[in-house]
């Protein structure tokens, strides 16, 4: 932290004021895969099915942020650890906010995974979206994966940078075996029954919530 004389201000609006209004609670929904593995194919359509059931929800999408607020980033790991710290960061402003974030970024490490859980406070549910890499090989919908055997993209997860399969996902899709329409019912149904098994006290705040180890 660089900042020092800062005080934290308490507002008179609670979260939990905010999920009774809204009628739901704030969840961030973190995809992690290799590029071309199906994560934000998955989000797109995830998105669209949980506002068509009223749900209020948001995407974050790793191309996306890059045009805007991580412009200043590229993919040395120190860059993708500030890409996702930051992402973590709004992450939790959205959950504390009320909404369903759906989170896609390869986030190759455990720790920058570790590190979105830890802002997310327990509303977070970690999502594989499992293609190996020779699959993302074959489809590589954007040529990155060619480019990068020919040595003319750096630090390309998978081919000349690491990616660190999750130990514990609280889910996983695997997107070689089952249809988009399946990983996306899969993945809706695991979002549901997150948001049920948070029981809220009389007063719109949160009781228990499932521990996500
Ligand atoms: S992360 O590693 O920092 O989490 P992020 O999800 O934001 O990555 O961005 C990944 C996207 O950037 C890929 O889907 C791909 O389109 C593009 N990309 C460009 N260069 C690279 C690279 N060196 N490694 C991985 N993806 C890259």
């Amino acid at each position: 932290m660089q900042s020092s004389n800062i005080t934290f201000h308490e507002g008179k609006v609670t979260q939990g004021d905010r999920n009774r209004l809204l009628g739901q609670k704030g969840l961030v929904v973190w995809l992690t895969g290799l590029s071309a593995s199906g994560k934000s194919t998955i989000a797109v359509e995830a998105e669209k099915v949980l506002l068509g059931m009223g749900k209020v929800v948001y995407r974050l999408d790793g191309d996306n942020v890059r045009f805007g607020l991580n412009s200043d980033l590229g993919f040395s790991e120190r860059d993708r650890f500030e890409n996702i710290r930051r992402i973590a960061e709004v992450c939790a402003l959205f959950q504390d906010a009320g909404i369903i974030v759906l989170a896609s970024f390869i986030s190759p490490l455990c720790t920058m995974r570790q590190l979105a859980r830890e802002k997310a406070r327990g509303s977070f549910l970690e999502v594989y979206v499992k293609a190996d890499l020779l699959t993302c090989m074959k489809r590589d919908p954007k040529g990155l994966y060619e480019k990068a055997r020919k040595g003319e993209i750096k630090n390309f997860t998978g081919i000349s940078a690491p990616y660190e399969e999750p130990q514990n996902p609280e889910l996983v899709l695997n997107t070689e075996r089952d249809s988009l329409e399946d990983c996306v019912s899969q993945l809706v149904e695991k979002i549901l029954e997150k948001s049920t098994s948070h029981t809220v006290d009389n007063r719109g705040n949160e009781k228990n919530t499932t521990p996500c180890l």
